[in-house]
């Protein structure tokens, strides 16, 4: 397995898309690194959109971000983030902590559902985080019903050739049950209109901690 991503056609798809957010979007993602402090992991950054919402109690951040042309743009975003924010190029799957060290919180936003295996990046991340750390989550997640279909239809044609290898029927909050983690301040929240046929309009955000 590679240790970096190619894909120009998501690359370019994206840093639009990441440039045109909805502020419902955006809102998400402030409430999502709210709170946090000391050493930050965050896992596939992409155009490094979250950075301008971290809060200065946080002193280090180490952004992931295994596409080149989006680490560029990261990279770029790094240099005016509040925070210090250094951009590495590999997967979560190759990345290794210096002297194994743990950081006190990993920031997940749209990107379980892009990686190969959820269920080995999530024991990879309880690993990753200090005894009591949180990794906070912003996620599409699996739907029920006629959504859950769609999703289904999506995932096995089109969509994660489009999209990064986004998967929009992930079990997300069961993998990092699954992994250790203890579930906080779970909630849902729709971005878009339940009836527009959107796989991707319900998104899952909350707190999962390494237990103490
Ligand atoms: C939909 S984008 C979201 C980007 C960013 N997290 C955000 O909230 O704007 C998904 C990101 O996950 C990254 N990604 C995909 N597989 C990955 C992996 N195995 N390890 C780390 N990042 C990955 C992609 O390169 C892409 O930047």
């Amino acid at each position: 397995m590679s240790s970096t991503l190619d894909n120009p056609f998501f690359a370019r798809l994206w840093t639009v898309m990441a440039a045109h957010e909805t502020e419902a979007i955006r809102r998400l993602r402030r409430e999502n690194l709210a709170g946090l402090s000391g050493r930050v992991l965050e896992v596939g950054a992409g155009t490094g959109t979250n950075f301008a919402f971290y809060p200065d109690t946080v002193t280090e951040v180490v952004a992931v971000e295994p596409e080149v042309r989006l680490a560029e743009h990261a990279v770029t975003a790094a240099a005016a983030a509040p925070v210090p924010v250094t951009v590495r190029t590999e997967t979560i799957e190759h990345f290794t902590a210096s002297g194994g060290e743990q950081f006190d919180a990993v920031v997940c936003s749209l990107v379980l559902c892009s990686v190969g295996d959820p269920q080995d990046v999530a024991r990879q991340l309880f690993s990753l985080l200090r005894p009591g750390g949180q990794l906070r989550y912003l996620e599409h997640i699996a739907g029920t019903g006629g959504r859950a279909r769609l999703q289904r239809i999506a995932d096995a044609t089109v969509w994660p050739r489009l999209f990064g290898n986004c998967h929009t029927h992930r079990h997300t909050e069961r993998s990092l049950a699954d992994a250790g983690f203890m579930l906080a301040a779970a909630r849902r929240e729709w971005t878009l209109p339940r009836w527009l046929p959107v796989p991707v309009a319900e998104f899952a955000i909350g707190r999962a901690v390494r237990p103490s």
